[in-house]
């Protein structure tokens, strides 16, 4: 029998998150969603695409709970975008009360899963999500690190003309305009971005980065998807499929980075038991300040949520 993963929101990033793991073929895809019809007609056409692909047509579209028990893996969607002039944290009230409806429905079906948040803004809906399941750090937690970081290497590839395959990067912090873009950890091919890349340059890859998300709202008058939903799922892979990858992740920090009680995105291993280890970098001092600044910021949207 092959094993679940649910996928709650049917929009732009679940959809997309659900195709990219239905291609992967290991695990059976639950697609929820409050529309009636979006996530059936969503799911039918993601089977179809594999007939094309060449994966099995395993994804189940529903408006109901019932289908996702029993998954190992929940990751959470639901919830309103951005659009131009927003920025993340306006959509705290709203979002507030569907990630606490979509948890509580969830933990309902699966009381072993682990939870993934996307729905904005992250890290106060990690917040969410764990005080509604109450469940422990390892098996709750959120994706937007491997975003921001994949902006950064794409920046970073494009200035040096190298391979992103080559660009080794790490953004660290809230999910949100204070994130922090770790330079000292930047490589390309093994060599310090500083060695290659001017200070002036850096700087602007490094605010670009932390406004990237708002670059493509302006552009789209939505937000990202395609790399949002493909982010998600490589957490998926890792916890699904035990590859114990160090990815940034938004995770509970208790007195990591001399931050404490906040979800803040750091590298953790991701493997079959959700969050195995949290990792800390060393961080220059402008580094670590940044990062406390990032914090600040986190903590005032926490301090709107209702609970
Ligand atoms: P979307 O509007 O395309 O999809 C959201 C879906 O959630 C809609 O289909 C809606 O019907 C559904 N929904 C609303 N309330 C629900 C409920 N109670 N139960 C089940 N489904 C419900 O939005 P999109 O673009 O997919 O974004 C989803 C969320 O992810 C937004 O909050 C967005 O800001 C966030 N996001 C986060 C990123 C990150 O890095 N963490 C990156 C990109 C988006
Ligand atoms: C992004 O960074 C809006 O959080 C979303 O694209």
């Amino acid at each position: 029998m092959r094993r679940k993963v649910t996928v709650v929101g049917a929009g732009n990033v679940g959809a997309t998150c659900a195709q990219a793991l239905a291609a992967r073929d290991y695990a059976d895809v639950v697609l929820v969603d409050i529309k009636e019809g979006l996530p059936q007609g969503k799911a039918l056409d993601i089977n179809q695409m594999g007939a094309v692909l060449g994966y099995e047509p395993r994804v189940t579209g529903s408006n109901s709970y019932d289908e996702t028990a029993g998954s190992d893996v929940v990751v959470i969607t639901a919830g309103l975008p951005r659009s131009p002039g927003m920025s993340r944290d306006d959509l705290v009230t709203t979002n507030e009360k569907i990630v606490t409806d979509v948890t509580e429905k969830a933990i309902a079906q699966s009381p072993e899963a682990i939870l993934i948040v996307v729905s904005n803004p992250l890290d106060a809906m990690c917040h969410v999500a764990k005080n509604v399941s109450a469940w422990p750090r390892e098996r709750v937690f959120g994706m937007a690190g491997i975003l921001d970081t994949a902006r950064f290497s794409t920046f970073i590839a494009r200035e040096t003309q190298a391979s992103i395959k080559d660009v080794t990067a790490m953004v660290l912090g809230g999910h949100g305009d204070q994130m922090v873009p770790v330079v000292s950890a930047t490589t390309v091919g093994g060599i310090p971005l500083r060695a290659l890349v001017g200070e002036g340059e850096i700087d602007a890859m490094v605010q670009r980065t932390a406004k990237g998300g708002g670059e493509i709202v302006e552009l789209l008058g939505t937000s990202a998807w395609y790399a949002p939903g493909a982010a998600a799922a490589q957490m998926v892979d890792s916890i699904m499929l035990d590859e114990k990858r160090i990815l940034p992740c938004t995770a509970y920090l208790a007195g990591e980075y001399g931050i404490d009680g906040l979800y803040m995105g750091v590298p953790v291993k991701l493997g079959a038991g959700g969050i195995e280890d949290l990792l800390e970098l060393e961080l220059s001092e402008d580094e670590q300040t940044m990062l406390n600044e990032s914090a600040d910021a986190v903590r005032e949207v926490v301090g709107v949520l209702s609970s």
